[in-house]
């Protein structure tokens, strides 16, 4: 397993050169035959860019970090086509075929790597980050991850048994991580609320039903209408999609989505079920998985702030993770305390 942490932590830091915007533009053209504008967006693993075409139609181009199997790449467009298929309203990417009719191109970068790329369409809306936050907006994740979660029911693939670290499975690792990072502040209580949780997650995750799942329906991977915020207009994202518990998407999706300026644990707690709730008219969960929710989802919270700080500590010429402020942290480890007091009633 450590290996396979390994391997996926290696996709996080800086290991491949960024490829150049014309280099991007050169493949656009020679492998989809599309003259297009580029301009770069962010990422944590794949490089992305934002492709305007002659026409004005928009695409989005991922590059794969060089240290990615080709199998992933493949696994995340075949959930994207099995979700076209399943449920065609699910306003989610679609996967553009290059001239040869694949789904993705192997091709050599700037500095000699061998790199895996495809293109999606661009979704257009507001990214739910960037929007007014509300309960009605909240709900209407919950449903949406419901319904994808049904649209993948029954997908599968090799690559979908894959170690993505940013999934609840996986808090163990955080004491790893933790011994990695001797500048961290709150390694002290971060490590006294893992003590609680682990086992917990380690005992009963491992019983509760499993099928592939989105597994990271954040605030950057949501856009929402702008005319009306409540109602979401995409999501993107599946780079974290993964074979695991049901209810662990469930947990990412409340944790995911409780507001950056909240440090009521109460208030927090309605955001969480305003999730939870909506998810669950989708998909009933069982009784085991809402007993085990909200111990997933102060899992999550815990995660986010080491996976984050480990990441600044280990890459901080990387720029994609910005250091988190004392103050937020203290919130997240509150608001984690006290779900591990009191559990969730849906
Ligand atoms: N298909 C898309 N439609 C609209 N925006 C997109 C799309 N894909 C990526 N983006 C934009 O690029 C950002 C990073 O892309 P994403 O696929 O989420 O990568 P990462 O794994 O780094 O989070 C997103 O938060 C979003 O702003
Ligand atoms: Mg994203």
């Amino acid at each position: 397993m450590t290996d396979q942490v390994d391997a996926f932590l290696a996709t996080m830091v800086a290991s491949s050169r960024p490829v150049s915007v014309e280099y991007a533009l050169t493949l656009v053209q020679e492998h989809y035959g599309i003259a297009a504008r580029a301009t770069r967006l962010t990422g944590e693993r794949d490089e992305n860019f934002r492709l305007t075409a002659a026409g004005g139609a928009e695409y989005v181009l991922k590059i794969a970090n060089a240290a990615e199997d080709p199998a992933e790449t493949e696994f995340q467009n075949e959930a994207l086509l099995h979700i076209e298929r399943s449920d065609d309203a699910l306003p989610c990417p679609r996967v553009v075929r290059d001239r040869a009719g694949k789904t993705f191109i192997r091709f050599t970068d700037e500095a000699g790597a061998t790199r895996t790329a495809r293109i999606l369409t661009f979704l257009a809306g507001r990214l739910l980050g960037s929007s007014t936050r509300s309960p009605a907006q909240r709900a209407a994740c919950g449903r949406i991850g419901g319904k994808l979660s049904l649209a993948l029911r029954g997908f599968d693939h090799p690559a979908a048994r894959r170690t993505i670290l940013w999934d609840v499975r996986h808090t163990a690792h955080m004491r790893t991580l933790l011994e990695e990072m001797p500048r961290f502040p709150l390694a002290s209580p971060v490590r006294a609320l893992l003590e609680h949780v682990v086992p917990r997650i380690e005992r009963e995750l491992p019983t509760l039903r499993h099928q592939v799942v989105h597994c990271d329906l954040n605030a950057l991977n949501i856009l929402v209408d702008p005319a009306d915020e409540a109602r979401v207009a995409g999501v993107i994202d599946f780079g974290d999609m993964v074979h695991t518990a049901l209810v662990a998407d469930v947990a990412v999706c409340a944790a995911e989505l409780i507001p950056m300026d909240c440090s009521d644990p109460s208030e927090a707690r309605a955001s969480i079920l305003d999730v939870s709730r909506a998810y669950h008219d989708c998909v009933a969960l069982h009784q085991e998985e809402v007993g085990l929710l909200g111990a997933l989802v102060a899992a999550r919270l815990l995660m986010t702030l080491v996976i984050h700080e480990w990441h600044v500590q280990r890459n901080p010429g990387g720029g994609h993770f910005a250091p988190l402020e004392e103050g937020f942290m203290r919130a997240r480890l509150k608001i984690s305390d006290q779900l591990l007091l009191q559990e969730l009633r849906l």
